[in-house]
């Protein structure tokens, strides 16, 4: 089923899509944006495979119960993307743990996600980077 929508575009923009339509010979605006959409769609899904270094930072509270164990249980299932832990007692109840990371981008993402949603965690964060080169 084909369903429609409209798009407001900045009228220099579209000027350039037009051209831009023009170069690649699409038959109209529609064609041009499903094969653009379908496009970054695939370039997502590559970089998802991508290598990539990255770092997750954790904040919580130590006296939560279980929360130390439960996170320290995640990270031995990841173990082949975990490159150094660093832990730093940020005062009296609250820790900050620091994970290096180096794997595919969806598995450092899905790391990420997991030791965040871990309930007691008030803070997490993961920044990834990459030479644009495979890494091995
Ligand atoms: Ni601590």
């Amino acid at each position: 089923m084909i369903k429609r929508f409209s798009i407001s575009l900045d009228e220099n923009l579209l000027a350039e899509f037009d051209d831009f339509i023009l170069r690649r010979q699409y038959s109209n605006r529609s064609e041009a944006i499903r094969d653009l959409i379908r496009k970054s769609f695939i370039q997502d899904e590559w970089e998802a495979g991508k290598e990539v270094v990255g770092v997750i930072s954790l904040v919580y509270d130590h006296h939560q119960y279980q929360l130390q164990e439960r996170i320290t249980e995640l990270q031995h299932g990841f173990h082949h993307q975990i490159v150094s832990t660093t832990h730093i007692h940020m005062d009296h109840d609250n820790c900050l743990e620091v994970v290096i990371v180096r794997g595919k981008a969806l598995e450092v993402r899905d790391l990420a996600e997991k030791l965040t949603a871990i309930r007691g965690v008030k803070d997490g964060n993961l920044a990834m980077s990459s030479t644009g080169e495979d890494l091995h």
